[in-house]
């Protein structure tokens, strides 16, 4: 029998009590003077008063509670072939030293470093050692390119920027020397300095006044100590697609934050102190923050930090051999990288090789997850496959199916209930309630619970204007969909223009502001289509100049390189089609919704408003003739 109702009752009939509780969980240099302040902040803000250190709890407190010996984090990285663990002291010493090392270089409380790094235990030791010293970090994932991490400096605007020789992908060498350069040359704001961590596969010229060697950096080191924060202070900005080319910048607390994440190790993963925990996503993403790095330490478990894809490093075995060898217990992933393995291995046949009995819980998000994919990893793995629903500004799950409570029957294409702290409402345009059934707007009752973004870096403004406006005393989470008679939630789209591709949040209207800048381009729209592998894929239609005698396939292609050397290869914009015309309502607003349809091959009603039919038509030809649809 689940204790989610009477929990979420609880919560219900006294938040501040809940969370008040759960804070005790954590070690505060401070206490707080209030749980939650209702006139802090923009909504309110979460234990006011009070002063912490978030590395503190993840590293040194485990240590002096006698964890040292145990494995902290297991940097496992088929695409190296290197294996590595490093135990509660031994990472506690590495974060230490490079504290010490940043500070020497006047790295202070407050002070913002990028952490431009790919899957390397560094990545995390890099994250908990800005903790340490109260320094804000904001990790850009590998996958974005310079123009990308250029709009990150210019608004993070840092004093420092930690980076390696490369990064390494499965068909080549991603040279990060190169993409850092070009950003700093491209930004407004240029950062103190910089440090390289060498990788043996490609190693990295560094700029004399400017760059460091990581090894050399931190040799001479003295540890920092742990310098104490407020509650409220950010402990990092994480960039997120909006609705333009210019990203989010989501800022996460220290204080609120930690009580959020160890609530959530125990109540919805079930995990205790001493188990192993793996998420297979990138530090890069929310993922790879909450549950690669801080929750899993905060709660005294082994993090396995995976440098590898699910299929291809060297097959897709992989994650069951990840899983076996260091007994994991529970893991956490996007349903994408399932349905690669599902696609290579349709049968399991890779997961009889291997001894899965610690293996308790697979969890998915990231993405909808589909039934067959889900009936999949349940039948091959035998374990119960748990769909959960957030957001990076949340920071950990809306909705879930809280296994430290007791696991609530599953119903496909539901990431099931909301989790205490959470009050979710589906509404209609006007912000009224509809009934159970009905599809309507997702959003949260204000105040968010701890974890979540208190604001946008430094733009109140924007926080407001994307998030609270539209449904007075709510929050708006963009995301649609309807809840059943039993309060199980079906997250079916998104409200904006945003896309997921492979687990991974783009945005089209900052693909559009690329494809405009091409001189031959007219006009254009990119939508997301439906693709079986990666969830969506993105497919962009450009009408030219008239007057331009080129050939169409060179545009289109020059728009797809276009797209990759702005934004990044993460993009995975592979198909850009020149069109005589895009439809449009009579004042003028482009039919994104009309042109998905046509390219899923879905039946759509013809929009009363439009102003010329026939480009429909025209569409749907082209995208036939090219055997995008059947
Ligand atoms: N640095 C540089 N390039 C990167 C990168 C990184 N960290 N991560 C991905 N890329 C590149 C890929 O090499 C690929 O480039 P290509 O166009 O030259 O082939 C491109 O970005 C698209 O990557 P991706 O969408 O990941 O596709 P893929 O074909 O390489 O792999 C999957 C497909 C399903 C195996 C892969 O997407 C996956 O493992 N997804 C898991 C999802 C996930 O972790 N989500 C995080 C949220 S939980
Ligand atoms: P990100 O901020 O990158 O984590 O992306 C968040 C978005 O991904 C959400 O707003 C949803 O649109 C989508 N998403 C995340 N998890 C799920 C899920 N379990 N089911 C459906 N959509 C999801």
């Amino acid at each position: 029998m689940s204790r989610y109702h009477e929990v979420y009752q609880s919560w219900c009939d006294d938040p501040i009590g809940f969370w008040g509780k759960a804070a005790a969980e954590i070690d505060w240099a401070e206490p707080w003077t209030s749980v939650f302040n209702p006139d802090g902040g923009i909504y309110g803000l979460w234990f006011e008063g009070a002063q912490c250190n978030t590395c503190y709890n993840c590293l040194d407190r485990h240590v002096e509670n006698g964890r040292g010996d145990q494995a902290a984090l297991i940097y496992d990285s088929p695409i190296t072939d290197t294996k590595r663990t490093l135990t509660y002291s031994q990472l506690l010493d590495e974060v230490a030293t490079l504290a010490g090392a940043l500070q020497t270089q006047g790295i202070e409380k407050g002070d913002r470093v990028i952490l431009y790094l790919p899957m390397i235990p560094e990545a995390a030791v890099a994250m908990l050692a800005c903790a340490r010293i109260g320094a804000v970090h904001s990790v850009v994932f590998g996958g974005f390119a310079a123009a990308e991490l250029a709009t990150r400096i210019d608004d993070a605007r840092p004093k420092a920027i930690l980076t390696a020789s490369c990064g390494i992908e499965p068909n080549r060498i991603v040279e990060y020397k190169p993409l850092l350069d070009e950003a700093v040359n491209l930004a407004t704001h240029k950062p103190d300095f910089c440090v390289v961590f060498q990788r043996s596969q490609s190693v990295a010229e560094l700029t004399p006044g400017r760059d460091f060697d990581w090894g050399e950096f931190v040799s001479e080191a003295q540890p920092a100590d742990c310098v104490m924060v407020a509650a409220t202070d950010p402990l990092y900005i994480l960039y997120t697609s909006g609705t333009t080319g210019v990203p989010k910048g989501v800022v996460r607390d220290n204080g609120g934050h930690m009580v959020a994440l160890k609530w959530t190790m125990k109540n919805i993963y079930g995990m205790d102190p001493g188990d192993i925990y793996w998420a297979a996503s990138d530090v890069g993403w929310v993922v790879g923050h909450s549950y690669i790095v801080y929750a899993p330490l905060l709660q005294g478990c082994t993090t396995i930090l995976f440098e590898g894809k699910p299929v291809g490093t060297p097959d897709a075995g992989t994650f069951w051999r990840v899983i076996s060898e260091h007994g994991v217990a529970a893991m956490f992933t996007a349903p994408t990288a399932f349905r690669a393995i599902k696609k290579t291995d349709p049968d399991g046949k890779f997961i009889k090789n291997y001894d899965l009995s610690k293996f308790r819980t697979l969890f998915l998000a990231g993405e909808r997850a589909d039934t067959d994919t889900i009936q999949w990893a349940e039948r091959h793995l035998g374990v119960p496959v748990l769909d959960h629903w957030w957001q990076t500004e949340t920071g950990w799950a809306i909705a879930a199916n809280p296994v430290g409570l007791g696991t609530l029957p599953v119903k496909y294409g539901s990431p099931t209930v909301a989790m205490p702290g959470y009050d979710v409402r589906v509404v209609d345009e006007a912000g009224i309630e509809v009934s159970d059934g009905d599809i309507g707007v997702i959003v949260v009752k204000l105040p968010l619970p701890p974890g979540c973004l208190p604001s946008l870096w430094q733009n109140d403004e924007r926080f407001r204007e994307s998030y609270l406006e539209t449904f007075e005393g709510y929050y708006e989470t963009s995301d649609a969909g309807y809840k059943d008679e039993d309060g199980y939630l079906y997250i079916m789209a998104r409200t904006d223009d945003i896309i997921n591709v492979a687990g991974h949040r783009l945005s089209t209207g900052g693909m559009e502001e690329v494809l405009s800048s091409h001189p031959d381009v007219a006009e254009c729209a990119v939508i997301g289509k439906a693709d079986a592998l990666k969830g969506q894929v993105p497919l962009g239609f450009i009408v030219i100049n008239a007057g331009v005698n080129r050939p169409t396939e060179e545009i289109e292609q020059e728009c797809v390189k276009l797209v990759r050397q702005k934004i990044g290869p993460v993009a995975a914009f592979k198909l850009a089609i020149v069109v005589t015309g895009l439809p449009k309502t009579r004042s003028g607003k482009i039919l994104r919704g009309t042109m998905r349809c046509i390219a899923d091959n879905e039946s759509y009603k013809m929009p009363a408003t439009i102003e010329d039919a026939s480009v429909l038509d025209a569409i749907s030809d082209t995208l036939k003739n090219r055997g995008l649809v059947a």
